[in-house]
């Protein structure tokens, strides 16, 4: 009998290669481009012993009912693994993996830093203006942004990622790095200069504060209004890491109040949907000083397709018995 696989979502094909040339494994894939609507997925993981998910999927009771008892492991395309149950998973002897390596720190760490640049140097404003040819003539006071060297940079959450931001920042462009995170990390401040700050020191001090912390309970609107209130009125808030990290109608407030300069923002407190209220036109989408993106923090060729590779080879490991590289457990 052979294991059976499903695919909540197409993952690149360095992975799904290796899942399809092992003979232990039956492969089903969702077929389409698209989030699997919940009462398909619900559908087609009946009987399956391995879901690969896809963040956008919760993985929860509901889910683990629907497959049945035969559900052994459920291996998450992300570093984020904050859309699985990880307390009834283990309640119920399902292992968990999430897909972390140095390929995903790069991308998110270069997405998070052109954020960083996008924003100070009014990238994507100054392309609205000048496709919408508003562009007449050179100005000295012409869409005048700021300047990234000499500033000081504030880095919540020094993980894989978190670090690699500092890394990058204390390699290449003359800032001062203050970081926070639930321990100092003597490392990380002999390679890079960095400082360890608190929470709200740190939002005291730095002109753009950069959000590299996993969405927990402890965690979930870390910023919200008396911590936007904290930062300077010259700051930049980036979020690469999740969108409920931030409050919403916080940070919106806060911009519309001018109490920070702007923001950078890969996630989204309602993803897919960029403001939770879409109705509201003075909303995050309509602002100049906020640059978005879909979530495409590790959106690069090489880093899907290492993801790819390590969702599929938790699961080979796994297959042969050994504990799979990437397991994550619910914390005590
Ligand atoms: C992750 O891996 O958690 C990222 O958010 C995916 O882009």
């Amino acid at each position: 009998m052979t294991t059976k696989v499903f695919i909540t979502r197409d993952i690149p094909d360095e992975g799904l290669n290796l899942l399809k040339k092992d003979k232990r494994i039956t492969l089903e894939v969702y077929e389409k481009d698209q989030k699997i609507p919940r009462r398909e997925l619900l559908k087609r993981v009946k009987g399956k012993d391995i879901i690969l998910s896809i963040l956008t999927e919760k993985m929860d009771k509901e889910v683990f009912d629907a497959a049945g008892d035969q559900l052994k492991m459920v291996a998450n395309y992300a570093v984020g693994f904050d859309n699985v149950d990880l307390k009834e998973a283990a309640k119920r002897g399902i292992a968990v993996t999430n897909a972390p390596g140095p390929e995903i720190v790069d991308s998110v760490a270069e997405h998070t830093i052109a954020l960083i640049f996008a924003l100070l140097h009014r990238i994507a404003e100054g392309d609205r203006y000048t496709r919408a040819g508003k562009y007449k003539s050179w100005g000295p006071k012409l869409m005048l942004g700021t300047d990234l060297i000499g500033k000081k940079v504030g880095i919540i959450g020094t993980g894989n990622i978190g670090s690699g931001v500092v890394q990058r920042l204390h390699d290449g462009f003359g800032v001062k790095i203050l970081y926070n995170d639930i321990k100092k990390d003597p490392k990380l401040e002999k390679g890079t200069d960095a400082t360890y700050r608190s929470k709200m020191q740190l939002l005291k001090e730095a002109d753009i504060v950069s959000l590299h912390v996993p969405l927990l309970p402890s965690t979930k609107h870390l910023i919200s209004t008396k911590e936007l209130k904290a930062m300077k009125k010259t700051a930049f808030l980036i979020n690469t890491s999740r969108g409920a990290i931030v409050h919403e109608k916080a940070l919106l407030k806060a911009l519309k109040n001018g109490e920070i300069a702007g923001a950078g923002l890969d996630v989204y407190e309602c993803e897919p949907l960029i403001d939770c209220d879409p109705k509201d036109n003075l909303a995050l989408r309509n602002m100049e000083n906020v640059v978005l993106t879909p979530h495409t923090a590790s959106a690069t060729i090489r880093t899907r397709q290492a993801m790819s590779r390590t969702a599929a080879e938790n699961i080979l490991a796994f297959l042969d018995g050994k504990k799979p590289p990437n397991a994550v457990k619910p914390k005590k």
